[in-house]
């Protein structure tokens, strides 16, 4: 077995994040969780909430990692982690809701774009996307240390970058979905909560 990979981010956000899922997740559901990363919600976030059967998911490189978390302290409401590539079609299951955390900014606009019209197509009237990290508004990073995170991904890979929240809500609503909450967290992040509105 590997030894459990370690994002301090994580660790930081859970509660922030688990208090939102908290507040919008009240009927029984699955949840889909879209680049799951290390592991560390999956394997602590569905333990305080009981009524959900959460899938992780993530390119295959992750899911050992993944599956370490698991392994060491498994909530019973965990499925076994899969391979989902966001921007590929995504294999055929039923979801109520999809979560992503600090995604949009990694994937490539095109490919952000795509996990959106895929997202449009798996939740049902009704379903939720929640979606966490640090958007742009009007344009502008909404703090110093946002447009500095900024350049540091573009140095990491050039198609990397914050997205406007303008652009991620037009693609939304392309797709079927429509804001319903955009609230603030720490270290100048948001969480953004879209429902699906209409069948396409
Ligand atoms: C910054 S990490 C965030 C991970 C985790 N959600 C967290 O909050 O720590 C970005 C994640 O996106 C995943 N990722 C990148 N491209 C992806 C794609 N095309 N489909 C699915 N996941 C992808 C990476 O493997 C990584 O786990």
């Amino acid at each position: 077995m590997i030894s459990k990979p370690f994002s301090q981010a994580c660790d930081n956000n859970r509660g922030p994040i688990l208090r939102v899922l908290q507040q919008y997740l009240k009927a029984p559901g699955t949840l889909l969780e879209l680049g799951s990363g290390t592991g560390q919600h999956a394997a602590w976030m569905p333990h305080f909430l009981p009524h959900i059967h959460w899938q992780p998911s993530d390119l295959p490189e992750r899911l050992p990692g993944i599956r370490a978390w698991l392994a060491d302290n498994r909530p019973a409401n965990v499925a076994d982690p899969l391979v989902l590539d966001m921007a590929q079609p995504w294999p055929s299951l039923a979801c109520d809701y999809l979560l992503t955390v600090n995604t949009f900014h990694i994937l490539a606009q095109d490919d952000v774009a795509r996990a959106i019209q895929h997202a449009g197509e798996h939740l049902p009237a009704g379903g939720l996307f929640v979606v966490y990290g640090p958007f742009n508004y009007d344009g502008r990073f909404t703090s110093e240390s946002n447009a500095r995170f900024n350049d540091w991904l573009r140095q990491q890979h050039p198609a990397s970058a914050i997205r406007d929240i303008e652009w991620v809500c037009a693609a939304m609503n392309a797709a079927g979905m429509t804001l319903e909450a955009d609230q603030a967290m720490p270290a100048n992040n948001r969480t953004l909560v879209f429902r699906r509105t209409a069948e396409e």
